[in-house]
């Protein structure tokens, strides 16, 4: 009999040939960290009861038990200079959850920038991307939280009016856990080889395609959640930034790091 955890379908070149399991972890993200020196690159960890799981911006990711998928992939440099490699890795990451859902529901996810993924106006996923410098040159570590059965109390007691999971959402059950996650490697892998191959120029195009905050009139928070400037996002710059016309024409560009986007009128 096959475990909920078995990665049933996973097909990868690089990244998941290595996986690690855990019952329950404090955190997918802080245990690559910790541990990413002794582990092969490509390193996944999984679990589905995170304690002190990390979201973005200092926030908390709640994970409890069996209702939601937390994994984490280590990626290993070789060579320091390659850290700015890492800083496509959310959009690598939204592009790849994307394709997942859509090829596991035949529903359709949007990705808001940087990497929330989105379905019929809910969060359905956020993704944390973090890094450790060494002396052999660094690693950095892609961290995936996917609601997948929650009921809408857990949101509601949580206070996240914005966020959903896909039970709440989808007509089908979700997903099952071991298999969403092969799903995930699987189209990350091959985003990764990609990547690593060409640079981000053909992952450039299908990212702007699934991504809704484009387009759209918007509202930039700093992390204390302070309006600090409006405009329309007009596009995704080089370094992964979101490129912001405001209303005297003059484009910004906002990093990931320092801000959340909101759309005027509410979470998109
Ligand atoms: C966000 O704030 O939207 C990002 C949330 C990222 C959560 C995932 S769950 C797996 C990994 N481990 C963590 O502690 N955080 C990330």
């Amino acid at each position: 009999m096959k475990l909920p955890e078995t990665l049933v379908g996973l097909s990868v070149r690089e990244l998941g040939r290595h996986s690690i399991y855990l019952p329950q972890v404090d955190s997918t993200n802080l245990y690559l960290k910790e541990n990413g020196e002794s582990l092969p690159h490509g390193t996944l960890c999984y679990t589905g009861q995170q304690t002190a799981g990390r979201g973005r911006l200092g926030r908390s990711w709640i994970v409890p038990p069996g209702q939601s998928l937390a994994m984490s992939v280590l990626f290993k440099l070789d060579n320091i200079n390659k850290l700015y490699y890492m800083d496509k890795l959310p959009l690598l990451c939204g592009v790849a959850v994307v394709q997942a859902l859509v090829s596991l529901t035949g529903h359709p996810f949007q990705i808001k920038w940087p990497n929330d993924i989105v379905c019929s106006g809910f969060k359905v996923c956020g993704i944390l991307c973090e890094s450790r410098m060494t002396k052999e040159g660094g690693f950095a570590v892609a961290g995936i939280g996917i609601n997948l059965s929650q009921p809408a109390d857990f949101f509601e007691e949580a206070q996240l009016p914005h966020a959903a999971s896909l039970q709440m959402l989808l007509p089908e059950p979700p997903p099952a856990f071991g298999e969403t996650a092969a799903a995930v490697m699987n189209h990350l892998d091959s985003l990764w080889c990609l990547y690593d191959k060409e640079g981000f120029e053909p992952i450039y195009a299908p990212y702007e395609k699934m991504c809704m905050t484009i387009g759209k009139e918007v509202r930039i928070l700093s992390p204390l959640g302070q309006a600090v400037m409006e405009g329309k996002a007009v596009g995704i710059g080089q370094d992964g930034s979101l490129l912001v016309q405001a209303a005297d024409g003059t484009v910004h560009s906002v990093q990931a790091g320092e801000a959340s986007v909101r759309g005027k009128d509410g979470y998109i």
